[in-house]
């Protein structure tokens, strides 16, 4: 296993990654739009169907339509408003915002979630954006592969004062030689990529006083970790991860362990 720290030479200042955001979120409903509207003209003759995608679309315009809202209130404030939230049900709301995508692309959604895992004090659009980003990094991943498993966990321990959200893909893993660089802001593999995503994932969680870590081997899938303090202390989470089961199988699974 290696463990990686990162300089961030070229990190973006917080204006400039408000207005990157702006640009960058709204691919994710727009993407789950593009789907849906082709699932529309597919089961043109099935008005049920339709009915169903077209709600879809809605909720996705929707979803585009409040998060100019919010990015402008982020704007202004230029700091994250907090609530205290169960991330399963946020993580289940973007999961959610997605299926059209999993039944166009055959992806088996699971889920490994505890039985009550605490709540967290955080900014749920800024947690909201952080799963929208990896679900769909590992849906972009999973094109690559015949066999498209989703897998999403929240383990938290109150004892611990930590939650942690795993999100893996059986897609076909990062190669050694880009792992410690997938965090930069613009570094992209993808031709039509930004670079941004991962960059803004590791901002918001960091705003959190959390961490995340990516455990990755080529061939065997990827798996992001989010772990974020219960009470949202301004504490450096050293051993942030309180399901060392969940972190032993991804890395006997996946490889290679990168924090950030
Ligand atoms: N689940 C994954 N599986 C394989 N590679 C990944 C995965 N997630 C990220 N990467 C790699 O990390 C790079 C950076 O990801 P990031 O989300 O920051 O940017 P992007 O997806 O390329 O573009 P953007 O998110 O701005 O549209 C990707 O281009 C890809 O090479
Ligand atoms: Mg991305």
């Amino acid at each position: 296993m290696r463990t990686a720290q990162l300089n961030h030479p070229n990190s973006l200042d917080p204006i400039s990654e408000i207005v990157a955001m702006l640009a960058h979120q709204i691919n994710s409903p727009l993407s789950c739009i593009l789907a849906s509207a082709e699932l529309s003209i597919r089961h043109v003759n099935d008005e049920i169907a339709v009915r169903k995608h077209c709600d879809n679309i809605i909720k996705c315009a929707d979803m585009i339509r409040d998060l100019n809202k919010k990015i402008l209130e982020i704007e202004k404030s230029c700091q994250f408003r907090t609530e205290t939230i169960a991330p399963a049900a946020l993580l289940d709301k973007c999961l959610d915002a997605f299926k059209d995508l999993y039944e166009v692309n055959h992806i088996t959604v699971e889920k490994e979630y505890d039985c009550c895992p605490p709540l967290i004090r955080c900014n749920p659009f800024g947690l909201e954006q952080v799963f929208n980003n990896l679900i769909l990094n590992a849906l972009d991943a999973m094109s690559e592969v015949a066999y498209r498993r989703l897998l999403v966990a929240v383990k938290g321990d109150p004892g611990i004062g930590v939650v942690s959200i795993w999100i893996r893909d059986s897609g076909p893993g990062i190669p050694d030689n880009i792992l410690s660089r997938i965090f930069l802001p613009n570094f992209t593999t993808k031709k039509s990529g930004n670079g941004l995503g991962l960059s803004i994932c590791k901002y918001i969680v960091e705003k959190h006083h959390g961490k995340i870590e990516v455990v990755s081997r080529e061939s065997r899938g990827t798996s992001f970790g989010i772990h974020i303090p219960v009470n949202n202390s301004p504490k450096i989470i050293d051993n942030p991860i309180n399901d060392q089961g969940q972190r032993a199988a991804m890395e006997q699974e996946t490889g290679l362990c990168h924090s950030y």
